[in-house]
This record gives structure tokens, sequence and C-alpha cells, in this order.
């Protein structure tokens, strides 16, 4: 059975309290579930992680290499400002799928850059909470190459995923969740 991981970052925890207006109402033991049970419907093993720590992040995707076949991550802010994150991701050979609830292309100009994301297969952002299982999928498609640097530039749109001929703007359905 193929092992996932969903991790998420700073923050994530106080999903349902937190900017309702931004985030939706979901709690993140409500997405968990849902990701969880999504997967076992696929065949996949879930399993969660949160921290508000940087470090403690980082010795997740360290643990992550040879054990997990692909990784959903929602960062949070980390998103916008950790080098460390990111070089952990470009550390391990273990696809991961950036994921963000909210459009940070919409808001506030510091969110439309992600320092993790080159580093990443794919980029989910704007789809609420289903962005997570549309994260998902794409690893069940069998993303695994990264975006690179100046991905941005190359493909603009709210689900980009990574391929040997650079990256590509995928079409989803509409907004759930
Ligand atoms: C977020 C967007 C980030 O800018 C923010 O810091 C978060 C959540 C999202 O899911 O939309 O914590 O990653």
């Amino acid at each position: 059975m193929k092992k996932m991981l969903l991790m998420n970052g700073p923050n994530l925890n106080m999903l349902g309290v937190r900017e309702p207006d931004v985030y939706g109402r979901r709690t993140l033991a409500s997405i968990e579930a849902d990701v969880a049970s999504y997967g076992a419907q696929r065949g996949v093993q879930v399993d969660c992680f949160q921290s508000n720590h940087e470090g403690a992040l980082v010795d997740r995707l360290h643990q992550a290499h040879g054990v997990y076949d692909g990784i959903v991550y929602n960062p949070g802010a980390h998103t916008h400002y950790s080098y460390a994150l990111r070089d952990a991701v470009g550390s391990i050979d273990v696809p991961v799928a950036e994921v963000h609830i909210s459009d940070v292309d919409a808001r506030e100009p510091f969110r439309a850059v992600s320092v993790i994301a080159p580093a990443c297969v794919a980029q989910v952002k704007g789809l609420g909470a289903a962005g997570y299982r549309v994260a998902l999928d794409l690893l069940l498609e069998g993303a695994r190459d990264r975006l690179g640097e100046g991905f941005e530039r190359r493909a603009q749109g709210k689900v980009i995923v990574g391929t040997p001929e650079g990256p590509l703007v995928k079409p989803v359905d509409g907004r759930e969740g």
C-alpha cells in the first residue's frame, strides 16, 4: 500500500477559528479526516503531521525519505521565507505537492512568492480545502518533476505541476470544501 504524508505548518492548527472569511470554517482535524478517507478510497494510507516549529517540520521531512511515496504540504507562512524548509524538501527523494487553501496571488504581495515551491513537484492554491485532495491526486498521477526556479513566470494558474518539459498549468474543477 502506498503511504502519503499530509503536512501542515504554522497556524494551520487554528483552522476553523482563524480568519474564516479567508480559510473557511473547516478544522484541520476535519480536513485530515477527509484526506485520509479520500486516500483510503484510492488505496493509499495517509498519515498527518502539523507543527508550528520550523525545525520539527525539517525533521519530519527528513524522516519521510524512504518511508513515504509523496507529501501533501501546506507550509503556511513558512512558504514565503523559509529556505530551511525549501532545502529540506530538496534534500529528500520524495515528491512534495505544495497546497494553499487561500488564493495567495490575490492577497498581500508577500504571499505571492513561495520560496519552497521550486523544490516541489506541484503547487495548488485558492481551491479551499479541496486543494488537499487535488494535490493528493497529482501525486497519485505520478507528478515527480520539481517545478524549478522561476516557475511562476513560465506557468501562471491555480494548479501547477512539474513535467519533463517544464511547469504546466493543469485545469481543475471548481472550488469546494
Ligand atoms: C496559507 C497561505 C499563507 O500565506 C498563510 O501564511 C497561511 C496559510 C494558505 O493555506 O492559504 O498560513 O498557506
